[in-house]
């Protein structure tokens, strides 16, 4: 059988299993229109609140780069600089949802069959916050959204109840999720934030509320670096900074090492990747962890605003690898190395010698036991 990029992922179609993630490839009609037409399966819109936006004033997003050969690390452009990170401090979208509705309509009326998500996100202090996820969500689904992301991972959002501060918390997840699920007529997909110490523990949220996937990474918390000649930090307005959010190839051994928690945690429900994936052999990562589908943004940004070339390279790369390994389609390699990710005590040791993780074979506490009582 001829290999097929087709796949299913909570109950939808997708022609590919490569979206373009929430972010500025997505806030525009135009550029999800181009995005479709280039050939992505899916595209994630910019997220949608009911809040005020007002951005900060200056770029809300730059690229840092390292020197080859040199540990030099800048967001200033030299020749020969490889990509490191992106940073961002941008709000979600400054379009109201007014805005949208229309043109999540439009967009589906000349895109039936690419799968477009609804990004949202409301606060969850008060009653009234959290109706507005209802209203964000029937607003979308009734436009033709064919999914909802629940973005509950936002890195630089001043309010406790919103993105990553309500991401942190596994009860609110929970509470968000089924407030959501309560009205959806669509899958709903958890997007949680990597800056928290258990991941597991807030995917078990989502998934108590009634999530039908879990997304992760946004982009990790973190601030620019400071240019050593001015003494500035590289973005900055006025001379200050905040704690933004890293992207880009330098998050994609992090985000898989949260991937890997969740796919083990739960290896039968559904998780979409994200994190520095630029080309095939970045998202093959993701897929033998066990995800079903996979997003970009970094990548797709520096490549004309919506990434034509990421997204042609990703589906002839893997078609090219499926067709060399006798895969027909995506079922047949996802999870295949979920658990070879193993606690380091189980990792051999020379000459066959056992080693308890620091445990009696090191001469300290032994392992808890009834006994013992710890
Ligand atoms: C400038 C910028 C804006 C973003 N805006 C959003 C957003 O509105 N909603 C969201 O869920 N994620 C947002 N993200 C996070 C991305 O969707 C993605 O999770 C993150 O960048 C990691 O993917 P990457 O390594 O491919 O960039 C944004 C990222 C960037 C760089």
């Amino acid at each position: 059988m001829a290999a097929t990029l087709d796949v299913t992922f909570t109950g939808l179609r997708f022609e590919n299993p490569f979206l373009l993630s929430s972010a500025p490839p997505t806030e525009s009609e135009s550029n999800i229109l181009r995005a479709f037409d280039a050939g992505w399966g899916g595209v994630v819109t910019k997220t949608i609140g009911l809040h005020p936006v007002v951005n900060v004033d200056g770029p809300k997003t730059k690229f840092l780069r390292a020197t080859p050969d040199a540990p030099h690390l800048s967001m200033k452009r030299r020749p020969g600089m490889a990509l490191h990170s992106s940073w961002n401090w941008e709000l979600i979208s400054d379009k109201p949802l007014d805005w949208w509705v229309p043109h999540i309509t439009r967009i589906k009326q000349a895109h039936p069959t690419k799968v477009l998500v609804a990004s949202i996100m409301a606060g969850s202090g008060s009653d009234e916050e959290l109706r507005h996820w209802q209203t964000l969500a029937t607003a979308c689904q009734s436009a033709g959204a064919d999914a909802l992301e629940l973005n509950l991972s936002c890195p630089h959002m001043d309010r406790q109840d919103m993105g990553s501060n309500i991401g942190k918390d596994q009860a609110q997840i929970s509470i968000v999720t089924k407030i959501v699920k309560e009205v959806a007529k669509v899958p709903v997909w958890a997007k949680l934030t990597p800056s928290t110490t258990d991941i597991v523990v807030e995917a078990r949220g989502a998934f108590l509320g009634g999530a039908d996937a879990v997304v992760s990474s946004n982009t990790f918390p973190s601030l620019t670096l400071i240019d050593p000649e001015t003494l500035e930090f590289e973005m900055n307005v006025d001379g200050y900074t905040s704690s933004g959010g890293l992207g880009g190839p330098a998050i994609l051994p992090q985000s898989l090492a949260k991937m890997a928690q969740l796919t083990q945690a739960f290896p039968d429900r559904a998780f979409s990747g994200i994190g520095g994936i630029s080309e095939f052999a970045h998202a093959l990562n993701y897929f033998v962890l066990g995800c079903g589908t996979v997003q970009v943004c970094t990548a797709a940004m520096l490549d004309h605003a919506i990434g034509p070339n990421v997204i042609k390279g990703l589906k002839e790369d893997m078609l090219a690898f499926m067709e060399k390994r006798g895969f027909s389609t995506l079922e047949d390699f996802r999870g295949i190395r979920r658990d070879r990710v193993v606690t380091h005590s189980k990792i051999r040791r020379p000459d066959d010698k056992a080693y308890h993780g620091g445990h009696d074979a090191e001469g300290y506490a032994l392992p808890a036991t009834p006994e013992t009582g710890h």
